[in-house]
């Protein structure tokens, strides 16, 4: 430090620091910056998109008037559906049809608060360098403010993790328009008049799908009806259909051919991931539900073990709160409980009980957590509500349940079942 080239080293570097930076954050710190930010790169459109009329028109009634401009106002729609139904797609071609009538259009990753923030602030700072070190919360504060001549569309893909509270991240703005989609219907009510809830594809979308998707099967009547069957089995799942369609196309082999093959190798088959497709959020439909299985609460998952072993459709919700106060033993016909039967209480009332005891708030919230991740739709009637399963979703939990639990949670469905209850308000237990 006595050394006279060290000292004015170091005191260079002090008054650069001072004079040249002057303060930054750690938030700045965190996120790239400097002149030549580029902005995150948006998702590619599937080269065989299939226009789906009724959910198209829904978004643009939504965001545009009827001359075909921009509304006023501040907009924002929310898309909701199952894993792989095709929500982002669907917002991926409005902005492929309509970016020109915006000013800019941020394409943003919602699948963690870090993502979000993340690509906010890249997209802000590459609009040029007087933004290029703008820190996010500086970020949302230019993004509140008005744009000369038209207005803004901030879409926030991809927001399924319930933790997420997405509007906290809505720009304050006048003027613009905001597209969520999300597996999880609650976000609903954020916007509950501009609310889609998308559905899986029709049938005719479908055909289209699956022909397009495999180049091989042409459009005679004999195929296109190989095809709805092919459709039939995959319960018209967007993302199940590009998958089939991907390995006709690799195998050559014919629809019919498919369809054997899912009857006697369904697991390989459905295992088999899309490889023709570039840009897929997932190759597999399990690979979709995969996704919301791994951040399940543990009880949610448990009760998704249980509800593989009864019918997908139909299953009555609230008889399990009539068998739940009775300790799961209001069985009188069967004086031999066994030792399966104890098992299989005791799955019960490790899944619907909260510190030994019933506690209907357990259900609800068990129910809520499957429904936020779309595993699962609930139908009310008006004796109970009846909860219901795609049937993709339904063969895919029953994979999941550890081979080494299988006994357990079959035994725990045949125990539900005995009550009567289940057979009585809704459909057949399986078992
Ligand atoms: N309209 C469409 N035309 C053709 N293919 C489609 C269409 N919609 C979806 N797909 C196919 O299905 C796949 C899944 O679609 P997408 O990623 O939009 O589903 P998602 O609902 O956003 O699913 P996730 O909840 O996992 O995000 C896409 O990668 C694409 O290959
Ligand atoms: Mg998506």
């Amino acid at each position: 430090m006595n050394d006279e080239e060290v000292a004015a080293t170091m005191d260079h570097c002090i008054t650069t620091l001072k004079d040249g930076i002057g303060s930054t954050t750690l938030e700045q710190l965190k996120y790239l910056g400097g002149g030549e930010v580029l902005a995150p790169e948006l998702l590619e459109l599937t080269p065989n998109y299939v226009e789906r009329a009724i959910p198209t028109e829904f978004l643009e009634r939504c965001l545009l008037d009827a001359d075909g401009g921009i509304k006023k106002g501040s907009k924002r729609v929310i898309v909701t559906g199952m894993g792989g139904c095709g929500k982002t797609q669907l917002v991926r071609k409005f902005i492929d049809d309509y970016e020109d009538s915006f000013a800019s259009v941020f394409f943003i990753d919602g699948s963690s608060k870090e993502t979000i923030k993340r690509d906010i602030t890249e997209h802000v700072r590459a609009l040029g360098g007087a933004h290029s070190q703008k820190s996010f919360e500086e970020c949302m504060k230019f993004l509140s403010l008005p744009v000369q001549g038209g207005e803004r569309l901030l879409v926030i893909d991809n927001v399924d993790d319930p933790n997420i509270n997405i509007s906290a991240f809505f720009p304050k703005w006048r003027r613009g328009s905001v597209i969520i989609t999300s597996r999880n219907g609650s976000h609903g009510q954020l916007s509950p008049l501009s609310h889609l809830q998308l559905d899986v594809m029709s049938l005719n979308e479908s055909i289209d799908l699956l022909i397009r998707g495999s180049g091989g099967i042409q459009l005679s009547a004999q195929h296109s009806e190989a095809a709805s069957k092919v459709a039939e089995e995959l319960g018209y799942l967007p993302i199940a259909l590009v998958q089939a369609a991907s390995y006709i196309y690799r195998t050559e082999c014919s629809a019919d051919t498919y369809i054997s093959l899912l009857r006697t190798s369904r697991q390989r088959v459905l295992s088999d991931p899309a490889t023709s497709q570039i840009d897929m959020r997932y190759t597999t439909a399990f690979a979709a539900f995969d996704a919301s299985y791994s951040i399940l609460p543990s009880k949610a998952r448990l009760a998704l073990h249980l509800l593989s072993f009864f019918h997908r459709q139909r299953f009555p919700i609230d008889c399990i709160g009539f068998d739940a106060v009775n300790g799961f033993s209001s069985d009188i016909r069967y004086l031999d409980r066994g030792e399966e039967s104890e098992r299989g209480r005791e799955c019960l009332k490790e899944i619907f009980y909260s510190d030994g005891m019933w506690d209907p708030a357990e259900l609800e919230y068990i129910i809520s957590s499957l429904r936020s991740h779309s595993l699962i739709t609930v139908m009310p009637t008006e004796i109970t509500r009846l909860l219901q399963m795609h049937s993709l979703v339904h063969e895919w939990a029953r994979l999941r349940v550890p081979g080494t639990e299988i006994l357990r949670f079959q035994d725990a469905a045949i125990r539900f079942s005995r009550s009567g209850l289940v057979t009585s308000m809704g459909d057949d237990a399986r078992e």
